[in-house]
């Protein structure tokens, strides 16, 4: 490693201890479950708490910053998405529209940079990844991405690099180091066919780039997640990292309009549909009401509705792995509410269990710290009844 790149990581790293005084660590020592030698005790996996986008409730998405908090909040997973730069670099970003999460409104030198595009079917003026190198976008900085919702995030924003997906791969690396724990990795190909239009492809790049860092033998280390189909099946004979099916709530894989299919993510998930992902797959991943658990007429998760989703997807071998579970009242169903504003927390923690009751294997989550308490007291009460030792 470079002199440089070193003292960004451990820059990175300060900045994150100055940082976790005022975010909710969890201490996950003393949380962390011993193992039970209750020979009665249902042998129960240990569902995996995956960081959606980092620590992105608490601080701007895919940033090294909310990676590192949310590895220090016990997250099992990180989750970078992953979209291009015009010189072929993985960049991490959620959306290819950069002026979404950076500053790039800000910058005059980029203003004829602007352009109207159409990503998957919707039209959308802005500033797009595949417009600049990868020096271009070192030159901006992060914005949190929902200000509404996340007022106070907002005041980290212009503080941070847009990382690349090798950086990413690094400064986990470092984390393991620092923390003595193996923290994996769950990327996303974004708009993989619209890359390949502009023959940008990210599939070939992004083996390549695991298979250089190890992780193609190292499977309980790393997933790669897409909502299109052709891609994954790709992979499948690319290489053996377990590829995962995100199921979006409606409508289709894009991939599949553009070729002029009728397959819908409803159909994918039915049993015949299920059977088929399990050909090119290892999981899949649901968009928990539309698929587990729906809401009722009055927005309140509606446990007697539940599907027998997770039981068909695991006689099937596909593990399954929700999203989102987002802690703010805003995202909650109406009974894990709490008081009247919006933006502040509810009960995330209990519906974040009733999930796990229902026999997932772990979850997305923008707030890692109450995924781990909520994984750590499931594990409590369903494998350790009794048992439970507390380190002191
Ligand atoms: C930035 O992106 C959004 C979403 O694509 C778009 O609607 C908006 O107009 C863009 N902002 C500017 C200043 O162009
Ligand atoms: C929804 O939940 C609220 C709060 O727990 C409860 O008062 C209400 O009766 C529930 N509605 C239905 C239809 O179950």
């Amino acid at each position: 490693m470079k002199a440089d790149q070193s003292d960004h990581y451990f820059g990175a790293i300060l900045l994150t201890l100055l940082l976790i005084s005022s975010l909710p660590i969890n201490d996950v020592q003393s949380e962390t479950i011993q193992e039970c030698s209750n020979p009665q005790a249902p042998e129960t996996s240990h569902p995996i708490v995956i960081a959606h986008r980092g620590a992105s409730g608490y601080l701007p998405e895919h940033t090294l910053a909310a990676y590192s908090i949310a590895i220090f909040q016990g997250a099992d997973f990180i989750e970078p998405d992953v979209v291009m730069s015009k010189d072929r670099h993985l960049i991490v970003r959620h959306d290819n529209v950069l002026n979404l999460s950076t500053d790039v409104a800000d910058h005059p030198e980029f203003s004829s940079r602007k352009r109207r595009k159409t990503v998957d079917g919707k039209a959308t003026t802005g500033w797009f990844s595949e417009d600049f190198t990868l020096a271009e976008i070192k030159t901006l900085r992060a914005m949190e991405r929902i200000p509404q919702v996340r007022p106070e995030n907002t005041k980290f924003n212009g503080q941070f690099e847009i990382p690349t997906l090798q950086e990413v791969i690094d400064f986990v690396a470092k984390m393991e180091e620092f923390t003595g724990r193996t923290i994996g990795i769950y990327p996303e190909i974004k708009h993989p066919t619209y890359f390949d239009n502009l023959h940008l492809s990210m599939e070939e790049p992004l083996v390549q780039l695991l298979r250089t860092k190890g992780y193609e033998t190292q499977h309980t280390r790393v997933y790669i997640q897409s909502f299109e189909v052709s891609n994954l099946k790709d992979l499948n004979t690319m290489t053996t990292i377990p590829l995962v099916q995100l199921l979006g709530s409606g409508g289709q894989p894009y991939d599949v309009i553009g070729a002029g299919g009728t397959l819908t993510y409803a159909q994918m998930a039915t049993t015949e549909g299920l059977a088929e992902i399990a050909t090119y797959a290892d999981g899949v991943a649901p968009e928990k009401y539309a698929f587990l658990i729906p809401k009722d007429h009055d927005g309140n998760l509606s446990l007697s509705r539940a599907s027998k989703f997770v039981q068909r997807a695991h006689a099937l071998g596909l593990r399954v792995h929700p999203y989102t579970f987002r802690a703010e009242n805003f995202f909650l169903p109406a009974n894990f509410k709490k008081g009247h504003d919006p933006f502040s927390l509810g009960i995330s923690a209990a519906e974040m269990e009733i999930f796990l009751q229902a026999g997932v294997d772990g979850f997305f989550t923008d707030h890692p710290n109450i995924g781990v308490q909520a994984r750590n007291k499931f594990l409590d009460k369903n494998r350790c009844i009794g048992k439970r030792t507390i380190p002191k």
